[in-house]
């Protein structure tokens, strides 16, 4: 059978997901998954109808202007989309889709391994048991914060955020959230709707973040508003790096004024500052948020999904609109 349709595949993406790309359309793919620039991208675009990417290929103004007419839409491997210049896009008539609501669920779990790894100590007690170093059980040792009970503030209540509280909830914590509107759901009958961040901060004993990162969240997690937070807060990204200001989060975590931090997501991915991988307060993991098999398989068949759509002249399943 022919495939009339031509598709640029920056990335490899789970086997399932490359099996359903190659049955359904012509495409070109990254044999070797190596990083491809922009040049690359444009050289290879020529005569294709849309884009699949990931979060590691920045189309931004400059490369989405260059783009050949015939490319009607990008879709990217993931729910954020600070990588694409959607306003660009939209003025270039490219349509955009990503992959909401399939990743919610082990995003959330990812973010509450990261609140009790960062609040229990896990990175130094794991380290020490590794380098053999475990000695007699002590009673003073691997100290951490107590989880259960306290306040956790959540920045930004969409999907994730909502899914954290859910299961925050069964660690007995007082939920508290920023917004831009308040929020009805299930299970968040109880929760705190604050109308600004500064007033929430002062009620968080932990911070998750979970807004997606705009011009307007940029290091919003500055060192004036890490000062706003309770002594011996536990702050948790696993959204976007860019929404904390590393050096104010790793100087409040040097001095104590934050207990300890557990981040999925780093500025400059996967360049992180080197200056995390010197401070035992600190759970660290690989932007792992949307790893599992599972997962991962539904977020390539959601691209696929756009892409069907897109080529059968019907709405996109998944669209990101601004
Ligand atoms: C996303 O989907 O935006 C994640 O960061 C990648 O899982």
């Amino acid at each position: 059978m022919t495939k009339q349709h031509k598709v640029l595949v920056t990335r490899q993406f789970p086997p399932a997901v490359m099996k359903r790309l190659q049955d359904s359309f012509e495409i070109i793919r990254n044999e070797d998954d190596h990083h491809m620039a922009a040049d690359e991208i444009l050289s290879l675009a020529s005569d294709v109808s849309a884009i699949m990417c990931d979060p590691t290929n920045i189309f931004d103004a400059k490369l989405i202007s260059k783009l050949p007419e015939s490319i009607g839409l990008i879709t990217t491997f993931s729910v954020g989309y600070d990588h694409l210049d959607a306003q660009a896009a939209r003025e270039k008539g490219i349509l955009l889709g990503n992959t909401p609501d399939v990743l919610t669920d082990a995003t959330a779990d990812i973010a509450l391994l990261c609140m009790l790894g960062a609040a229990r100590q896990a990175t130094s007690a794991a380290k020490t048991l590794r380098d053999g170093k475990w000695g007699r059980w002590s009673s003073t040792e691997f100290l951490g914060v107590h989880m259960s009970g306290k306040s956790l503030g959540i920045l930004g209540m969409g999907r994730i955020g909502q899914a954290v509280a859910r299961r925050a909830r069964g660690f007995d914590m007082n939920i508290h959230y920023h917004n831009r509107r308040p929020v009805t759901a299930e299970g968040l009958e109880e929760a705190t709707y604050h109308e600004t961040l500064e007033q929430m901060l002062k009620h968080c004993q932990f911070l998750s973040i979970n807004c997606p990162l705009t011009p307007e969240t940029h290091h919003l997690i500055d060192e004036a508003r890490i000062n706003l937070l309770p002594d011996n807060a536990v702050i948790v990204n696993t959204a976007r790096g860019p929404v904390v200001d590393d050096s104010a989060l790793i100087d409040a975590l040097k001095s104590g004024k934050v207990a300890a931090a557990g981040l999925d997501v780093f500025e400059n991915e996967p360049n992180l500052d080197p200056r995390y991988l010197e401070l035992d307060n600190v759970f660290l993991l690989p932007h792992i948020g949307s790893a599992t098999f599972e997962t991962r398989d539904a977020m390539g068949f959601k691209c696929c999904d756009n892409l069907d759509a897109f080529f059968s002249g019907k709405p996109l399943p998944n669209p990101i609109s601004i």
